[in-house]
């Protein structure tokens, strides 16, 4: 076994314990680390010619990326993990006791039992280098920072500031890790290590710069009486309800450790943190959030094509606007932003700008790098410098004729490897590259409105589009922060095809009589980021009616949309973007439904208490079964690629793993039981697909389609 941790000095009292995994790009903290880590420390307890440690990494970018992932996903037995978390709690015990001070120096990202174990040094240094982040993302994968952290943290910068780290599963930048107390210091990223080295001679004389903060409990003058934590956790426990819905088990666990560990001490801290990991490792919640993390990890495995370098953005919208400031953003590429009126140009440059100072304010970004980002953004009228660019965005309206006439237009004014990409929501790539030389540069690149908070890009793929052009777009969303997940030309796509299959079921039961606060809050609880009605209100009745006019074409019977809704958009009740929907509106906030829908649709909503397990079955099995139509079509490649579409693109809940792992968790078996039920009981549509049958015989969606890997992509 090749060491992981190697200690070099002591030179004049002064030694460093270095992390450095072999073969490994990031320190991963498992079973053998652990191993190692306990012959170190028995060593050190002896060492009588160290007076200051320093724990630092071997590693370029990365510090500590916390423990290993594959173990938390295979654990099955709380007894097991309970021994475990233990066994390196007992471990940090002993470095926090070790007879000389010790330093922990971050150059890199410093992730879960990573900061555990900095918590358990004396001092905390930090390199102000833009892409070190110190965080605990524990609660966001189901379980508690378990190694010490929900009961050091507090004691090291307060019980509302670690609250927010810690229920949140945050992490956070060098700065703010200073500003909160996390940090001793923050040091400039060129002479990190001199600085280091200063500090801890410094710290070796007996006086070091900044006082030992371990000892004391700091925090604002409230969390320092019972009465005054009790306010405080009380507070946190309604909001984290109110931001999970309850779904999530884990940040409430965590408040609790947090509580026990600064009202009964640390011993019984640590005893409470192992306790609640255990338990939580083993849960349902935990196991869907890792296979999610999985899925995202796979994701950006992915990136590897043709390098970009000048892009043009057409139509300076909503959407236009957006990508353009992503592009140079995140990609830093230069963008020719065009349009046919200057007006959309000013307010998609103002937008641009507006994201940018939002980075500035936040410390992401400084006020130089601001104006090049600015400088990357060219506004113009006409075509002038597309003969340059080797990538166009398309976003104008939304109509195939005019899309077909801008795609041929273009295609001779740039050059003809020059890619081609439209963000339509709805109409075939192949149809809009109808007229264009070399199709095969016709992509679809399909944002998710807003452009730069939601994650998700539809990548679409023509007969025509060639791999290699799929390659470089896949390739750019992983630049640009993006989750690509490739998809074939079709109706709707992906995403707008399953969603429109339990829209139009929410309408259907509205009609039958099921209140709009009824429906909305019934998804919610079920997890959904908002009720249907919300949704359908968000994205516009226009657009929803336009969607489905052109997917009830495509799928015929299957999809029933109440006629109704063309009522609504007739009454201008074109939902949030004009304050007038199901719901009325103070600008952009939503205020109570809007009794004259009932009244305009000529519905009356039922008194009675509905069913709601069926309200959320007849919502959801609709799109399941659509989900396994889209695999057998081969519109999405694999069971895993379907799950990150749907939870990047419509935020289906992360606690069910995915819209194809929910209904292997719950059995497939189980859910056509249910599909012919309803069927027989109110409407054929609901029966299961022969796509969906064939997913029940082979024993699940993952055992019907298995993740399948790109060819270049690493295991
Ligand atoms: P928008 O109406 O906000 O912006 C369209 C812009 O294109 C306008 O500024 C218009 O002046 C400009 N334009 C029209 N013809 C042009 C031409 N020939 N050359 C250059 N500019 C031209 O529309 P929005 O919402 O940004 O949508 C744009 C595209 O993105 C559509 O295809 C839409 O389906 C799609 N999309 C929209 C989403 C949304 O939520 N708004 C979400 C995902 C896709």
């Amino acid at each position: 076994m090749t060491s992981a941790l190697r200690l070099e000095g002591p030179a004049e009292g002064l030694a460093s314990l270095v992390f450095d995994a072999p073969q490994s790009k990031v320190n991963v903290i498992g079973r053998e680390l652990i191993t190692e880590l306990e012959a170190v420390i028995d060593d050190l307890e002896h060492r009588t010619d160290i007076s200051c440690l320093v724990l630092m990494s071997g590693k370029r970018r990365n510090f500590i990326a916390g423990a290993d992932i594959d173990a938390i996903e295979s654990v099955t037995d709380p007894a097991d993990i309970a021994e475990a978390v233990r066994l390196v709690q007992g471990l940090y015990a002993r470095w926090e006791s070790l007879p000389y001070p010790t330093i922990a120096a971050i150059a890199g990202s410093c992730i879960g039992g990573g900061t555990e174990w900095a918590l358990a040094s004396d001092y905390i240094l930090v390199s102000n280098r833009p892409d070190v982040r110190i965080g605990l993302p524990e609660t966001r994968l189901g379980i508690l920072p378990g190694w010490g952290g929900c009961t050091r943290l507090p004691r090291r910068i307060g019980l509302t500031a670690s609250l927010d780290i810690i229920l949140g599963g945050k992490s956070v930048i060098p700065y703010k890790a200073f500003k909160i107390g996390l940090a001793d210091a923050l040091m400039p990223a060129a002479s990190f290590h001199h600085h280091v080295r200063d500090f801890a001679r410094a710290v070796i004389d007996g006086k070091p710069p900044v006082e030992k903060r371990q000892a004391g409990f700091k925090g604002a003058l409230l969390e320092k009486n019972p009465l005054g934590r009790k306010i405080v956790f009380d507070q946190a426990r309604k909001q984290v309800l109110a931001t999970t819905g309850g779904n999530y088990p884990a940040p409430l666990r965590a408040l609790e450790v947090v509580r026990v560990g600064l009202e009964d001490g640390k011993t019984a801290g640590f005893a409470a943190e192992a306790r609640g990991l255990s338990e939580l490792a083993v849960s349902r919640e935990s196991k869907s959030l890792v296979h999610v993390f999985r899925l995202m990890e796979g994701a950006k495995k992915r990136a590897m094509g043709r390098a970009l370098k000048r892009s043009a953005v057409l139509g300076a919208g909503v959407m236009g606007g957006g990508i353009a400031q992503l592009l140079a953003a995140k990609a830093s590429l230069p963008v020719r932003m065009k349009d046919i009126a200057s007006e959309p140009l000013a307010q998609g440059m103002a937008h641009a700008y507006g994201l940018f100072r939002k980075l500035l304010e936040r410390r992401r970004l400084t006020q130089p790098q601001l104006l090049q980002k600015m400088n990357l953004l060219r506004p113009t009228l006409d075509y002038s410098g597309f003969a340059a660019v080797d990538l166009v965005v398309e976003a104008i309206v939304e109509q195939l004729d005019v899309k077909q006439k801008v795609f041929a237009e273009l295609s001779r004014i740039v050059p003809e490897d020059t890619i081609l990409a439209s963000n339509t929501s709805s109409l075939s790539i192949e149809a809009i590259g109808r007229d264009v030389r070399h199709p095969e540069r016709v992509i679809g690149m399909h944002f998710f409105n807003p452009v730069d908070k939601m994650p998700l890009v539809e990548v679409i793929v023509s007969p025509q589009t060639s791999s290699a052009v799929t390659d470089a777009i896949v390739a750019l969303c992983g630049q640009l922060g993006k989750t690509p997940v490739v998809v074939k030309d079709g109706p709707g796509f992906l995403v707008n095809r399953l969603l429109m299959f339990s829209m139009a079921e929410a309408l259907t039961l509205l009609e039958e009589g099921v209140s709009i606060p009824v429906l909305d809050r019934t998804m919610k609880k079920w997890g959904m980021p908002m009720g249907p009605i919300t949704l359908t209100d968000e994205v516009g009745l226009d657009v929803a009616t336009h969607v489905a006019g052109i997917l009830t074409e495509a799928f015929g019977d299957r999809l029933q949309v109440p006629q109704w809704i063309g009522r609504m958009v007739e009454d201008g009740r074109l939902g949030t973007k004009v304050g007038k929907g199901f719901y009325r509106y103070d600008g952009r906030k939503r205020l109570a439904v809007d009794p004259e829908v009932y009244e305009l649709l000529g519905l009356t909503p039922r008194e009675d208490d509905p069913d709601v397990v069926e309200v959320s079955h007849r919502i959801v099995l609709p799109m399941l079964d659509e989900a396994a139509r889209c695999l057998a079509e081969g519109v999405v490649r694999d069971a895993a690629d379907l799950d990150l579409a749907m939870i990047m693109g419509t935020g289906f809940p992360p606690f069910r793993g995915g819209l194809c792992r929910w209904a292997d968790d719950e059995g497939t078996a189980g859910l056509q039981t249910r599909m012919e039920e309803l069927a027989g009981r109110i409407h054929p549509r609901f029966e299961a697909s022969k796509a969906f049958t064939e997913v029940v015989e082979a024993g699940g969606f993952y055992a019907r389609y298995p993740r399948r890997r790109a060819p270049d992509e690493a295991a």
